[in-house]
């Protein structure tokens, strides 16, 4: 696997009411690299990384993986790395009622600009801070639902469920 890391991305995560720090890129560093970095800085632009995953009957599968930056500054630029995805993963922060109508915005558009069938996945992500949680799973479960995606709540910390989120996509 590859990492490209943005150079002086000493930036803190901001109060940005929505996508910044609901844990996007300890998702797909715990995925990659099986590590969780508590320091987790804010992505800049965005960060590619590939995993290869050998199946049973041994043949692969490369994921590459474009992990964007959720700062607001940064929204215009999403639509480069969606736009011939596969695969989208929207993700929230179970702790964060904010991030959850974020996620919302982002599903509608996806549906409306993201490739023609495209496979979604809603993930509410931080499951380990069950006691600050605030968007109940049923929520998460009933929004999927009506919209055709998958959902899964994980934790980046954990390691929680990361692993079977990126299995859904090879089933
Ligand atoms: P942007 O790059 O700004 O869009 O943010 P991001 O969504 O990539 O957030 P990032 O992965 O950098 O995570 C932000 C912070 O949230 C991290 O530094 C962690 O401290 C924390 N975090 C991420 N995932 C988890 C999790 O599963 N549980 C807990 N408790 N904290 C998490
Ligand atoms: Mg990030």
């Amino acid at each position: 696997s590859e990492v490209f890391l943005p150079h002086g991305a000493e930036v803190q995560h901001l109060d940005d009411p929505g996508d910044s720090g609901v844990g996007k890129s300890c998702i797909v560093l715990r995925f990659v690299r099986g590590q969780f970095d508590p320091t987790s800085k804010v992505t800049v632009g965005a960060s590619f990384l590939s995993q290869t995953i050998a199946l049973q009957d041994s043949t692969t599968v490369k994921f590459e993986i474009w992990d964007t930056a959720g700062q607001e500054r940064y929204a215009a630029l999403a639509p480069l790395y969606y736009r011939g995805a596969g695969v989208a993963v929207i993700v929230y922060d179970i702790t964060s009622p904010e991030s959850f109508t974020k996620a919302q915005y982002w599903v509608k558009e996806l549906q409306k600009h993201g490739s023609p069938g495209i496979v979604m996945a809603l993930v509410g992500n931080k499951a380990d801070l069950q006691e600050k949680r605030e968007v109940p799973v049923q929520d998460g479960i009933d929004y999927a639902e009506k919209n055709g995606m998958f959902f899964i709540e994980t934790s980046a910390k954990t390691a929680d469920n990361i692993n079977q989120l990126f299995e859904v996509f090879l089933r």
